[in-house]
């Protein structure tokens, strides 16, 4: 592991499982301090635990994206317990109802737009502040294949996600010159809970890993190494990149 982030600060929201926690355990190993956000008290308190358990520093901060005072709640504890905020990592998401344009309930759509979109906006809102005031910083959002393409029959997760594939190039634009790099991880199938619901209601895992050209599920750790390298002065040139790590899915 490359990176060196001793004594910078980093912030996962949806840390408390799968991807965010893998992130989060994956910033805590290269040195930084990590405040980990999760609506899911029990997963969060967790995920701190873990990063305790290997030596290093982390607390938890109840939080729900798409709250906005509970955001910036959020962002004010980066400062209060570690004195700013160098890096964010804005993965918190719900996959909704598998449903199309005509299936999907106002409340549904709203509910997914809502967290999966709104919040990311909102975590940016406040983190770029935060990170103004040390003289920069590195986002990374949690996008999707789904932010690139689309399959039919998930009509509200698809475009929050394409709607965090264009936010996040907007803020790479405007905050570039302010040294804040933004950028997004587009994931493939990968193995974590949110995907072990989606199997759990009878989508085979085969299915699941077959437009990928690497025939498996993919890894939380190997979506927490790019999102950690995205952040790290390794990537200092790179920013308004959506990033496939999918197997190949949409190289075809
Ligand atoms: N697993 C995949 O195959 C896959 C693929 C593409 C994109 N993603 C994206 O990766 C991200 C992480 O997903 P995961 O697979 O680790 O899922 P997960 O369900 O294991 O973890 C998501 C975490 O986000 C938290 N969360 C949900 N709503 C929240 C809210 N309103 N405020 C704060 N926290 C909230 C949950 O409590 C949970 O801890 C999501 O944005 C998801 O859309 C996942």
């Amino acid at each position: 592991m490359d990176a060196n982030m001793q004594g910078r600060i980093a912030l996962v929201t949806g840390g408390g499982s799968g991807i965010g926690r893998a992130a989060s355990i994956r910033f805590a190993r290269v040195g930084a301090k990590v405040v980990v956000a999760d609506v899911a008290a029990e997963g969060g308190n967790r995920t701190v635990e873990l990063i305790k358990d290997i030596g290093g520093e982390a607390c938890f901060v109840h939080t729900d994206v798409s709250v906005s005072a509970q955001v910036q709640r959020m962002v004010q504890a980066a400062a209060d317990m570690y004195g700013g905020l160098d890096f964010a990592f804005n993965n918190a998401g719900i996959e909704g109802p598998a449903k199309g344009i005509l299936d999907s309930t106002e409340e549904e759509w709203q509910r997914v737009i809502a967290v999966d979109l709104t919040g990311v906006w909102l975590c940016m809102k406040y983190e770029i502040p935060a990170m103004l005031k040390r003289g920069g910083g590195a986002i990374v959002n949690t996008c999707s294949v789904m932010g690139l393409i689309a399959v039919p029959g998930i009509a509200p997760y698809i475009a929050a996600k394409h709607g965090v594939a264009g936010l996040t190039k907007e803020a790479a634009l405007e905050f570039a010159k302010s040294k804040i790099r933004v950028n997004a991880v587009c994931p493939g199938s990968i193995r974590t809970p949110m995907v072990e619901r989606v199997m759990a209601a009878g989508t085979s895992e085969k299915f699941l890993a077959a437009p990928q050209a690497i025939k498996r599920l993919g890894k939380p750790e190997e979506i927490a190494a790019a999102a950690v390298w995205l952040c790290s002065d390794a990537a200092a040139f790179v920013t308004g990149v959506t990033m496939p790590v999918d197997g190949g899915w949409t190289a075809q």
